[in-house]
């Protein structure tokens, strides 16, 4: 997708730098060998590495897909104890070789407090350039309402995802549209948006893996250059999207967590959409995912020093 301009664009040329274990080297050179088959016309280079730092090096975007995701009965202080030893070095390599201004996106799971761990290695990156993808969930979000309301997904506007990409967070259709009239209105059914639709679209992540015996693919792959595209290129027309950002201490969530805010972008920078009205619900269902994420920190923290 990104060889085909689908990040960054039809007029960017690209060089890619494709990091993996050294147990991957052979579907490593393969995957270079179909890219420079495929003759993408903008596709300039392929560097393949095992070394973080050759990986890192003068890149101007950094798309962090691997990680030690939660497996059955793992604590969360166990998963961070595994994740700290991944991201840390990510950090630092990125922190010591990538080119000033880099901007990264952390996918692999848990993503938000992952970003969180890049930050503490890299204190030279600005924190507001280290993001995770809740774009998923927001595109999630985005797909529910289309085939409710019947109209195709760029009809439906300005669903937020709040908080952790993870079952606590809080897909809140409150401001969405459909074709601009509310998205209530349109999808007519509030019994099932104040129903199934928040636990579907928090839960889908699970309901795919059990469906296909792996984590979304196709999906993730698509949103995480949704969400690189709309960084770069801007948002357009009023409407916003879900980033998972260092907060602010926007909508009084706690500042330095990774939270997802609706945001809009314009030349390379996303701003947090203020001034949201949060009724008591929403209050409620945002404080409780940026509790998990303060917990999730913690954790992270006691990681890191242990
Ligand atoms: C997803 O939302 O599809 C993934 O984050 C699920 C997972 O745990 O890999």
């Amino acid at each position: 997708m990104v060889a085909a301009g689908e990040c960054l664009g039809q007029d960017q040329p690209v060089i890619l730098h494709l990091l993996d274990l050294e147990r991957a080297a052979n579907p490593l050179e393969g995957l270079k060998c179909e890219l420079i088959d495929s003759a993408f016309p903008l596709l300039r280079g392929v560097v393949t590495t095992f070394d973080l730092n050759t990986a890192a090096k003068d890149v101007d975007y950094a798309i962090l897909v691997g990680g030690f995701p939660r497996g059955p009965g793992m604590e969360r202080k166990d998963l961070m104890a595994k994740n700290a030893p991944i991201f840390g070095p990510q950090g630092k390599a990125l922190n010591d070789h990538a080119a000033p201004g880099v901007k990264v996106l952390v996918v692999a799971n848990p993503a938000n407090t992952n970003a969180w761990l890049v930050s503490q290695a890299a204190p030279r990156i600005p924190k507001e350039n280290i993001t995770a993808m809740t774009r998923l969930d927001h595109n999630r979000a985005v797909g529910q309402i289309a085939v409710r309301a019947g109209c195709g997904p760029k009809d439906v506007k300005n669903v937020i995802i709040w908080g952790n990409h993870s079952s606590t967070q809080y897909p809140d259709v409150r401001f969405a549209t459909v074709k601009g009239k509310s998205a209530r209105e349109a999808v007519g059914d509030d019994a099932y948006l104040d129903g199934p639709f928040v636990p579907e679209v928090q839960q889908r992540g699970k309901h795919v893996i059990n469906l296909r015996g792996a984590s979304s693919a196709l999906s993730a792959a698509h949103s995480a250059c949704d969400h690189v595209r709309d960084w770069a290129r801007g948002t357009k027309g009023g409407s916003w999207v879900s980033m998972a950002v260092p907060s602010d201490g926007s909508y009084g969530i706690p500042k330095g967590i990774v939270y997802s805010f609706p945001c809009t972008t314009s030349n390379g920078t996303y701003s947090i959409v203020q001034g949201l009205e949060i009724d008591a619900k929403s209050r409620q269902l945002m404080d409780a995912t940026a509790q998990e994420l303060v917990e999730e920190q913690a954790e992270a923290k006691a990681a890191l020093e242990g």
